[in-house]
């Protein structure tokens, strides 16, 4: 697969550019290799004529983008190679595909619209979304074509969730984490779970295993919907889930310890210390993590876990991209048992 080798500090720019002429090939992921970055591109005569040298070199495919290849295929008969280059990826939650749509397709709208619809035929709203806002991380979404309405129910790992994306945040591409979670729980465990949402954690694991699940969630929205889960799902459940409205940072300190701690912790928010003075074997504590500062976000670990006299293991695990070399990670905290 062709690529070229950019000193990582260029490589940002040089991303850029690449972009804007239709020749990054966003479907790859670049690569780290000391202080150079590989960076996947398309169309290698054209990037020679820029002057880079094109090398040859095995770029793994973006998971996510894989569900996104039929989307680009079915579109290949209306837009350009160029336009193709700037589609986003999309989710499907329920009957609601939610996309980002660049200024460069803008005026393609209609054309993605009808290529979301020609792939996902069960479509009932496509909406385009923005940023993530405030701590209960809701998007802000503007619908472009179906019904109006942001509330779904949506399936996954086994359970129902109802969710409205415009009231409370909901993240399907957690699917694999949710489950990976679930494995890892083994029956008869206490777990916690501040940041609970709609419970889609809380209701995975109790699918799979008999335990012990507290949750906590401060917004209304989120818990009344939670609320409703709980009941939707209750004669599939093999644990038990008791669920309370109110502030995590209140309500931690006045809770028992747990063997295992679940943090979904919202994007800017510090609940690293919270969080593992109630965990007794297990944290598994999800963060925003450039990837130049993996190291230092371990050994803030072990340093927390000094201070409170806890001797601990810990893995971080590359859960999703979440912008140019910063990953959504969760550091999975094993606490050993004192001699
Ligand atoms: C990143 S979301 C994760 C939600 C859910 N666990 C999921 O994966 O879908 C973080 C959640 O924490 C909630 N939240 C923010 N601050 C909180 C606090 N101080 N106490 C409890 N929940 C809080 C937000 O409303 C939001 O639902």
């Amino acid at each position: 697969m062709p690529a070229i080798a950019i000193p990582k500090r260029e490589a940002d720019p040089v991303k850029r550019k690449l972009k804007r002429l239709g020749l990054y090939d966003g479907k790859r992921r670049p690569k780290r290799e000391g202080e150079l970055v590989l960076l996947p591109v398309l169309n290698p005569e054209e990037v020679r004529k820029l002057g880079y040298e094109v090398l040859a070199v095995d770029l793994p495919l973006r998971p996510e983008r894989q569900i996104y290849k039929n989307l680009e295929s079915v579109l290949a008969e209306r837009l350009t190679p160029e336009e193709l280059a700037h589609l986003r990826r999309y989710d499907v939650v329920g009957d609601i595909a939610v996309t980002q749509i660049p200024p460069e397709l803008e005026h393609r709208v209609d054309d993605i619209v009808w290529g979301l619809r020609k792939v996902h035929p069960f479509l009932k709203v496509i909406a385009r979304k923005g940023f993530h806002e405030g701590a209960f991380r809701i998007r802000d979404y503007s619908i472009i074509w179906g019904e109006h309405r942001l509330a779904t129910v949506h399936k996954e790992n086994r359970v129902m969730l109802r969710v409205d994306l415009s009231k409370a945040f909901f993240n399907p591409r957690m699917k694999g984490e949710r489950y990976r979670l679930a494995q890892l729980v083994e029956d008869g465990e206490r777990i916690l779970i501040p940041f609970a949402g709609v419970l889609p954690y809380a209701l995975v694991i109790a699918s799979y295993k008999a335990v012990k699940i507290t949750a906590i969630e401060l917004n209304k929205e989120a818990y009344k919907l939670g609320i409703e889960n709980l009941e939707l799902n209750r004669k599939n459940l093999k644990g038990e889930i008791e669920f309370i409205h109110g502030d995590a940072f209140e309500i931690l300190p006045k809770l028992t310890t747990f063997n295992r701690v679940i943090s979904p912790t919202p994007r800017g928010v510090d609940a690293l210390a919270l969080t593992l003075s109630r965990a007794e074997r297990w944290l598994h504590y999800y963060d925003f993590v450039h990837e130049d500062e993996i190291s230092a976000f371990k050994e803030r670990i072990l340093r927390e876990c000094e201070k409170l006299g806890k001797e601990c293991e810990v893995r971080i695990k590359k859960v999703s991209d979440f912008k140019p070399h910063v990953f959504k990670v969760c550091a999975d905290v094993k606490i050993l048992e004192k001699e």
